[in-house]
């Protein structure tokens, strides 16, 4: 019996799978289609999310790379010696190094993303240069609970990383959420380093996620290519068009998918009708001022404990220290 439930037990892959499956078959059987951002990277999309932080009209990877080399001596103040630093949604490390490098009492590193191969390249890349450093990549969905590695668990404290404005990519009360279990992930004493992208003029932002080169659009659609090939989709490219405006009153960027006519779809094994304009909400990007990042972060615990910002003022990392679990 033991040996036939494992050799029938299910991979984390599986898992996966099943989730993406899961959630697409949801997300497209609703009256307003949606899909969540984190099936935007696999492989090619990870590498497309890095060729649109070099496109000139994007620059929240600007703008919070000047503030890491300018301020990150003082940011990295927080940081105790021997602690160990947790990155949420790390990407391709360029950020951390730059922490890392204001850091060097750091004891150990734990970038952790839902795209596997991105993850280990980069941990790789990163080891020659930060010898005394250990380097702990996780391939994980951090939405979800999961376990840090021992030499973290084991460091006198634990510092969250969160850059890109990621946080952003969360409706509120997911984000709210997030910070919850990230308290309850790093423990006492812990402190959190958010990017969080500022609310601006629409105009950069419209420009900045309408890109010229179009990788934007090609970013939003490698979603349709990822589900064609995952899970069995027959999604026409050429008859979906990338939209991406700035929702004023919600404060936030939106990205959708829109039908150019009006067809039906198979994908995950269900089929799904489209109207001609009708939309598949793929991604929102919302923007914060210092004062309501820190009010949605105090009403889960944490508090605010500095704020930097690129010399524009379009971009802020933001710091917050885990409160008393009786302020709780
Ligand atoms: N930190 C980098 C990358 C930001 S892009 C930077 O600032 O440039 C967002 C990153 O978060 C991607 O690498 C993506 O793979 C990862 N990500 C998105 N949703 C995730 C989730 N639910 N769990 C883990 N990683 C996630
Ligand atoms: C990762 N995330 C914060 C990016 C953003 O700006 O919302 C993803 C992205 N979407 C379109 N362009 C970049």
């Amino acid at each position: 019996m033991v040996a036939l439930a494992r050799s029938h037990s299910f991979t984390p892959a599986d898992d996966e799978q099943s989730a993406f499956e899961a959630d697409v078959l949801k997300g497209l059987s609703q009256q307003r289609k949606r899909l969540p951002p984190k099936y935007f990277y696999d492989a090619a999309g990870s590498e497309l999310f890095e060729r649109i932080t070099e496109q000139p009209e994007y620059y929240p990877t600007r703008c919070e790379m000047e503030i890491l080399r300018q301020r990150g001596t003082e940011i990295a103040q927080l940081i105790p010696p021997g602690a160990a630093l947790i990155e949420f949604g790390s990407g391709s490390n360029k950020k951390a190094r730059l922490l890392l490098a204001a850091a060097p009492a750091l004891a150990a590193y734990v970038p952790v993303d839902i795209s596997g191969e991105m993850l280990e390249q980069e941990a790789a890349e990163l080891r020659p240069d930060f010898p005394s450093l250990k380097v702990l990549p996780i391939a994980a969905d951090f939405t979800q609970a999961f376990e840090l590695p021992q030499e973290a668990k084991d460091a006198p404290a634990r510092i969250g990383f969160f850059p890109g404005s990621t946080i952003g990519n969360f409706e509120p009360h997911e984000a709210a959420a997030f910070l919850r279990n990230a308290a309850k992930t790093l423990g006492p004493g812990a402190k959190m380093i958010i990017g969080a992208d500022l609310v601006k003029d629409a105009e950069i932002l419209n420009e900045a996620y309408n890109d010229a080169a179009g990788f934007t659009e090609k970013f939003n659609l490698n979603l349709l290519v990822r589900i064609n090939r995952e899970l069995r989709g027959t999604f026409d490219l050429n008859s979906f068009e990338h939209h991406a405006f700035y929702n004023r009153e919600r404060q936030r960027v939106e990205m959708h998918l829109a039908s150019l006519k009006r067809q039906k779809v198979k994908a995950a094994g269900g089929c799904f009708e489209f109207r001609a304009g009708e939309t598949i909400h793929t991604e929102s990007s919302y923007k914060y001022t210092p004062e309501s990042l820190a009010a949605l972060a105090r009403g889960v615990g944490w508090e605010p404990a500095g704020v930097w910002m690129d010399t524009d003022c379009r971009f802020s990392i933001q710091a917050f220290l885990l409160s008393e679990p009786a302020k709780r």
